[in-house]
């Protein structure tokens, strides 16, 4: 790799410093040591030429590098659905820098000798980096705290019993409190579990239609509205993983204007897809917490866009054709979204619905600031982390262009707009497609 690399002529955006210009970015030993207008003129001329490599891609977008605060690597346990170098590639193409990976594996990442695994792991693999996120109880049953200093020693950045919800009160109670004093958030998976029993969808007129069995939006709201309280109660760190209904949101805006440490991650499918996509009976559209109503969708969007819920998180969750191709009673609920998440949320902004700096934002410094990773961003003097992206470059969706081992989306055929053409990691380059863009 040559010594110094250029983006020139990028539009920059990076909210955290209202930036949103033309410039050039220039990055030498891992280090963004140039951001301005024509700040790599000088240099691209005096630099030898097998020394510099300047990208230049017409209309492109230069991001702080993209953190997703939520997926599902599968590794240990089903590496037939992902493992840490498929996933951690999907990652990459998908403009990720950072990736923190929930702990539903088997077995359950309750200790640190599973958190430590991961951690060398990832770093055998490279690029995109890894953030191990710890159970909160033994086995994810909602139970018995984990050993939290020692989790957070092995290197998790936040405890979640994600698939599962923790229901006791006491449990969360202490959880909170426990994981406070290491200054570790607790995410939970909002979803009251005798609400929601054998649930195959959202509850509403489209199950009732359909004869399935439902999921309410209070079972998600009971829970954040607790939860919240205790959150209060002990003044610990707390944050709602997907958030899905608009009575959740009412909770999190009361909650933030009281001042309480609540913060939410929605994603990109709850922001684009509603229950009516359950008709055909398609399992690709089987999530947990379930595709809701269109008021609900609104509400997500809104709440985004004006802050109440902090960031966008993929909820990545592979599934192998074993899970997918049967009834949808008996398929398992996820889907992909590393590689598709940022092209959904562009779309979100041509429309007009999410600004820039929002989405900007909401997939980089408010991910990376709940889970305590330095905000991404670009300056000079900060550590090289960038996203490249052709916003206009259209591409279809389709199985062979996936890193990701496994296909379950229900945007499989669909054709995005905006194409992740670089991933800069520490300066090194994760994941490149200049080639096919310039
Ligand atoms: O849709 C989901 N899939 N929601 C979850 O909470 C878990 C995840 C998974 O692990 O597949
Ligand atoms: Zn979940």
């Amino acid at each position: 790799m040559q010594d110094v690399l250029v983006f020139r002529r990028v539009r920059a955006v990076d909210p955290g410093r209202q930036l949103d210009a033309e410039i050039d970015v220039v990055i030498e030993k891992k280090l963004i040591t140039r951001a301005g207008p024509r700040a790599a003129d000088q240099l691209i001329g005096s630099v030898p030429n097998d020394r510099i490599r300047v990208i230049e891609v017409p209309g492109a977008l230069l991001l702080p590098g993209l953190v997703d605060l939520h997926a599902h690597l599968r590794e240990p346990g089903q590496e037939y659905k992902e493992d840490i170098a498929s996933g951690l590639a999907a990652a990459a193409a998908g403009g990720f820098t950072d990736v923190c990976v929930m702990p539903n594996t088997r077995p359950v990442n309750d200790t640190r000798a599973v958190t430590e695994l991961l951690v060398h792991k990832a770093r055998a693999v490279g690029g995109t980096r890894l953030h191990p996120i710890a159970a909160i109880t033994v086995g994810q049953k909602g139970d018995t705290l984990t050993e939290m200093a020692d989790l957070k020693e092995g290197g998790a950045v936040a405890l979640s019993d994600d698939g599962r919800c923790v229901t006791r009160s006491d449990v969360m109670r202490r959880a909170l409190e426990y994981a406070s004093t290491f200054d570790l958030p607790i995410i939970q998976h909002a979803e009251d579990h005798a609400l929601t029993a054998g649930a195959e969808m959202h509850e509403g007129g489209v199950s009732t239609r359909l004869g399935l069995r439902g999921w309410p939006r209070i079972a998600e709201d009971v829970i954040v509205a607790r939860d919240v309280l205790i959150a209060e109660y002990v003044k610990a760190k707390y944050h709602v993983a997907h958030v899905s209904t608009m009575g959740s949101v009412r909770i999190l805006r009361e909650a933030k204007s009281r001042g309480i440490p609540v913060t939410a991650e929605v994603t990109p499918h709850h922001l684009l897809l509603t229950d009516q996509k359950l008709i055909g009976y398609d399992t690709a559209c089987k999530v947990n917490p379930p595709l809701r109503e269109t008021e609900d969708l609104l509400a997500l969007r809104e709440a985004l866009a004006d802050g109440t819920i902090d960031c966008i998180a993929t909820d990545h969750a592979p599934h192998s054709p074993l899970e997918k191709d049967c009834e949808l009673s008996e398929a398992a609920p996820g889907m992909i979204g590393l590689e598709l998440c940022l092209p959904l949320m562009l779309g979100l902004v041509e429309k007009g619905i999410l600004p820039m700096g929002r989405m900007v934002e909401a997939l980089t410094r408010a991910p990376a600031r709940i889970v305590g990773l330095d905000a991404p961003t670009i300056a000079e003097g900060a550590p090289a982390n960038l996203t490249l992206v052709d916003p206009n470059r259209e591409w279809t969706v389709a199985p062979e262009r996936l890193r990701t081992k496994s296909k379950n989306t229900p945007f499989m055929g669909h054709t995005m707009k905006g194409m992740v053409l670089a991933t800069i990691v520490h300066g090194s380059i994760a994941f490149d497609a200049t080639a096919k863009g310039c």
